[in-house]
């Protein structure tokens, strides 16, 4: 269903909260972003069901991505996702989840408590497609040996400076999606000269060459988020921007690395 996606680009919500939050996500959906992602932890599950509401798009046209079980969190006992996906789905406004993600794991027990809950939910049907989020290649084969259905997605950071490239051939060994959390580095992508200079030769700025540069990699779907009209509208010019083998060459050449995510304890392979 992501590729059946006009735009071949989600929308990240992260901080997208209240009126201001509102109005930024019926911009995006009216503007074209079909594949919305929030999570339990980001606080704007109602907020993204009141744009959909309000958005001028039906539902079925929608895709809606959320996740439960973040390493802050202090419980994941079997009940607490269970009771905790009714939740989502309630403020969501929605009867099943198109892509639930394991959001975030810390260590194998955590996994191995949240991962077999995940199978009942697709099997009662509040949950359509499995993903699982900050994983490991290690976590990816644990979530092999548990889940019931092929995993669909798996989301982590990537960008222009921390291309994956190791993660992203054990996703696609899977046949699964990569979808791409802070694909322009949270604003850092503008500081970089090599985009710069692809940017210039394209005449679109460095946000729109970096997503252009995630789409141009098989299986990457990258979810840009802003709370800014232009910049929502404007980063959809990437589906637009044919990079060329050159400016592809450029960007997988860079050697700066850049992890906007990286809690002190987890163990990156
Ligand atoms: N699974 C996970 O653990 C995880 C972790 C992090 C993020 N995510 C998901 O991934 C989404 C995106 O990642 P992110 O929010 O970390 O960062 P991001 O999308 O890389 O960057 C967002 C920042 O870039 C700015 N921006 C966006 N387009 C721009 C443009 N065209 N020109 C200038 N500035 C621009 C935004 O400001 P304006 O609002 O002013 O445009 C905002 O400050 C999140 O919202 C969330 O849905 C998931």
């Amino acid at each position: 269903m992501l590729d059946e996606n006009p735009y071949g680009l989600g929308f990240g919500t992260y901080s997208l909260t209240g009126e201001d939050g509102i109005d930024a996500l019926v911009t995006a959906i009216e503007a074209g972003y079909r594949h919305l992602d929030t999570a339990r932890l980001y606080g704007n599950e109602e907020e993204v069901g009141e744009a959909i509401e309000r958005a001028d798009v039906d539902r079925d046209e929608l895709f809606i991505a959320t996740k439960i079980a973040h390493f802050e969190e202090p419980e994941k006992t079997p009940e607490y996702v269970r009771t905790g996906v009714r939740e989502s789905l309630s403020r969501l406004g929605i009867e099943t989840i198109d892509l639930l993600y394991h959001h975030w794991p810390r260590g194998r027990d955590d996994i191995e408590s949240v991962l077999p809950v995940f199978n009942e939910l697709v099997e009662a049907n509040q949950v359509e497609r499995i993903g699982v989020s900050n994983y490991t290649p290690a976590d990816l084969e644990l979530a092999d040996d548990l889940l019931e259905t092929s995993l669909y997605a798996v989301q982590a950071e990537m960008h222009p400076l921390l291309p994956q490239r190791d993660l992203r051939e054990a996703v696609r060994g899977r046949d699964a999606y990569f979808v791409a959390y802070s694909p322009i580095a949270q604003g850092e992508v503008f500081d970089v000269p090599e985009i710069s200079d692809v940017a210039e030769n394209h005449d679109v700025n460095e946000a729109v060459v970096s997503l252009a540069w995630l789409l141009s990699k098989d299986g990457v779907v990258p979810i840009p988020r802003s709370k800014t009209p232009a910049h929502i509208r404007g980063n959809l010019n990437a589906l637009e921007t044919d990079l060329d083998d050159e400016d592809i060459e450029q960007i997988d050449g860079i050697e700066r690395r850049l992890r906007c995510e990286d809690p002190s304890w987890m163990e990156w392979e």
